[in-house]
């Protein structure tokens, strides 16, 4: 028998500890929290892209009386950056939730898991990982590339194997 073993690093850092880029990120992504349409779940959910062009696009949940006709935060943004701006890459992409209450979530807003096939995705468009930073009330995870939430992802190389 052989085993794989699946290991994962997540940087935790505090607010002091990110670049001027990773600020703006999850400036822009808390920003479009507001923007967030979620009359169903209450929960806004604001996204944001870091463009290799200098452009940062942002995306909100964007929900539906039929449920699942709605659209994740992070879907919204990559899907707008990619139709937007198809030639260029995706830097880093940052998430963040806020309760009904109007308050930040206390943990992490984890991409769904189809969010997490969309990203890999955006990924293999890339040619490069992107950064993933999900802030929460003890710190801003950064992630860097979407394997590390989606080991073993179906990827372009698996449907198209020779
Ligand atoms: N949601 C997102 O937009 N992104 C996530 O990563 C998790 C969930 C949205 C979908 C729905 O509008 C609401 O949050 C509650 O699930």
């Amino acid at each position: 028998m052989k085993t794989l073993e699946i290991a994962a690093k997540i940087r935790i850092l505090d607010e002091t500890e990110l670049t001027l880029e990773q600020k703006n990120v999850v400036e822009a992504a808390k920003l479009a929290t507001f923007r967030s349409y979620s009359p169903y779940s209450h929960y806004k959910v604001g996204a944001a892209c870091l463009l290799d062009n200098g452009e940062i696009i942002t995306g909100s949940n964007q929900e539906n009386a039929a449920y699942p006709s709605g659209l994740c935060a992070e879907r919204t943004a990559v899907f707008y950056a990619n139709s937007r701006y198809p030639e260029a890459r995706i830097l880093k992409l940052c998430i963040v939730g806020k309760t009904a209450s109007g308050i930040f979530s206390k943990n992490v807003c984890a991409p769904c898991g189809s969010c997490r096939q969309v990203i890999l995705e955006s990924e293999y468009r890339n040619g490069q990982p992107i950064e993933i930073l999900l802030p929460s009330q003890h710190g801003i995870y950064v992630i860097n590339g979407i394997s590390t939430l989606l080991p073993f992802g179906f990827s372009y190389d698996d449907v198209n194997e020779t």
